[in-house]
């Protein structure tokens, strides 16, 4: 699949990233079950650890919009390099991702890693867990 614009969409979600703590910009495109593309950017908080990652702000506004997949994250931080998604992020990512779902590990326009979830969060912890009395 060409993901240049969800790329483009994340580099442009970054601009209005919250962060005047770290000065770390990072912004995310999520492509929705709906074919849709929700845009996130890190919020961060005086509270430091209110701090909301921009793949967790994309999903959540997906999420909200009526998703409970989704196709694809991209993601863009803020340095000459690749930007991988926190482990929280991993944690959320995995939750509404199945295993057609890929994850764009952006460095810039044209460079970019494609994952899927069980290569981020091998063995995560979900909901079929749960089931297991
Ligand atoms: N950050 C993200 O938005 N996503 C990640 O996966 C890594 C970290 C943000 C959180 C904080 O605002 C800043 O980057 C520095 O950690």
């Amino acid at each position: 699949m060409d993901y240049n614009i969800l790329i483009q969409k994340a580099i442009e979600a970054r601009k209005n990233s919250y962060s005047p703590y770290s000065n770390f910009k990072v912004g995310a495109a999520v492509l929705g079950e709906d074919d849709n593309i929700y845009l996130g950017c890190n919020v961060e908080n005086a509270s430091y650890g209110a701090t909301n990652c921009a793949e967790r702000t994309a999903i959540f506004n997906a999420i909200a919009n009526g998703n409970r997949k989704i196709k694809a994250i991209a993601l863009i931080g803020d340095t000459k390099t690749y930007t991988y998604p926190c482990g929280i992020c991993r944690q959320v990512i995995v939750e509404f991702s199945d295993e057609n779902t890929d994850i764009i590990i952006v460095k810039n326009e044209n460079e970019y890693l494609v994952k899927k979830v069980e290569e981020i969060l091998p063995g995560a912890f979900t909901k079929k867990d749960l089931d297991v009395q």
